[in-house]
């Protein structure tokens, strides 16, 4: 029997300081909803379900309630989960379901397809039960004062390739901490997952897909290990940068290493801002950001750091 472990995280972006703390207890608080699945002989699936569903219900998350807004002020949700036999499940532009990354399990679990989008997954949500909500609930005020005050400034972000190259962060962020969320975690069979759920990035453009519900290049699990990224989509989909850190640990390297040598790769090629966390087959934890911030989450203390690796 294996020690089950987990992290999570909240989003890599420009945290203001006097969101920090919201941030990083939201993250530790998932990561130990996560741990009292794993102690209690829970599989790493359930466990990296629940952190996101937590987080999703967090209204200081940019995933399900507290989402980003697109261009015309909607909500359009991305999520994602993956295990370690390589089954998949995504799902794409969600719109009206409260927990996005229930719908993501559903497409693993119930049909034969890997990713479904757009106005199907409304019709999937209630095939199979999953909480249906008016789109509106999913509205944050702090959300729809930021999307108003980018409005006001005249900023169409996702059809501007100069502010796509930017290198700044706070350039394409949401101050208050832009990004997806997301969980790795290997359970006592030793059975590895990850999830993660995003309301994607401000001022997209309607039926813009990022890179959360994409293998490879928002999250990877497989036998040597789990990660999930978070930030810039367009950036991380470029150089797959999941499966980039996961070939890295599958080649044997370090945890630590792996991460910190994928933002150093994904700045390299493309010179953009994200964050990732990994978990390896021994349980072994890390994380690693080109932005600011990134809330990370473990059960055993609240994590204060933007770049590090946890206790063994
Ligand atoms: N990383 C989330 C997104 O770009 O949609």
């Amino acid at each position: 029997m294996r020690e089950a472990k987990i992290i999570v995280h909240g989003g890599a972006g420009t945290i203001r300081p006097r969101l920090w703390a919201a941030y990083r207890d939201g993250a530790h608080v998932a990561a130990l909803i996560g741990q009292q699945i794993l102690s209690q002989g829970g599989s790493a699936l359930d466990a990296v379900t629940e952190a996101v569903i937590n987080m999703e219900d967090n209204p200081v998350f940019n995933c399900g309630t507290g989402s980003c807004l697109t261009y015309d002020g909607r909500v359009e949700c991305d999520s994602f989960v993956m295990t370690d036999d390589m089954r998949i499940g995504a799902a794409a532009i969600v719109t009206n379901v409260k927990n996005p990354v229930k719908l993501a399990r559903v497409v693993m679990e119930h049909t034969v397809h890997n990713l479904i989008a757009g106005e199907a997954t409304g019709r999937l949500a209630d095939a199979y039960d999953i909480e249906k909500i008016d789109p509106h609930g999913l509205v944050v005020d702090r959300r729809r004062r930021r999307w108003q005050e980018m409005m006001d400034r005249g900023l169409e972000y996702m059809v501007d390739p100069e502010l796509e190259s930017s290198d700044d962060p706070t350039d394409l962020s949401d101050e208050d901490g832009m990004d997806t969320v997301g969980a790795c975690a290997i359970d006592r069979q030793g059975c590895i997952a990850v999830a993660g759920s995003t309301g994607g990035i401000m001022l997209k453009y309607p039926g813009r897909i990022g890179d959360t519900p994409m293998p490879g290049a928002g999250s990877y699990a497989g036998s040597a290990g789990a990660v999930a990224c978070t930030g810039h989509g367009e950036a991380i989909m470029r150089v797959c940068l999941a499966k980039h850190c996961y070939d890295l640990m599958e080649s044997g390297m370090p945890v630590q290493e792996a991460t910190q040598q994928s933002i150093d790769f994904l700045v390299q090629r493309v010179n953009g801002f994200a964050g990732l966390i990994a978990i390896d087959s021994k349980g072994s934890r890390a994380w690693s950001t080109s932005t600011p911030n990134i809330p990370v989450g473990i059960p055993e203390g609240v994590v204060d750091s933007s770049s590090g690796q946890s206790p063994a």
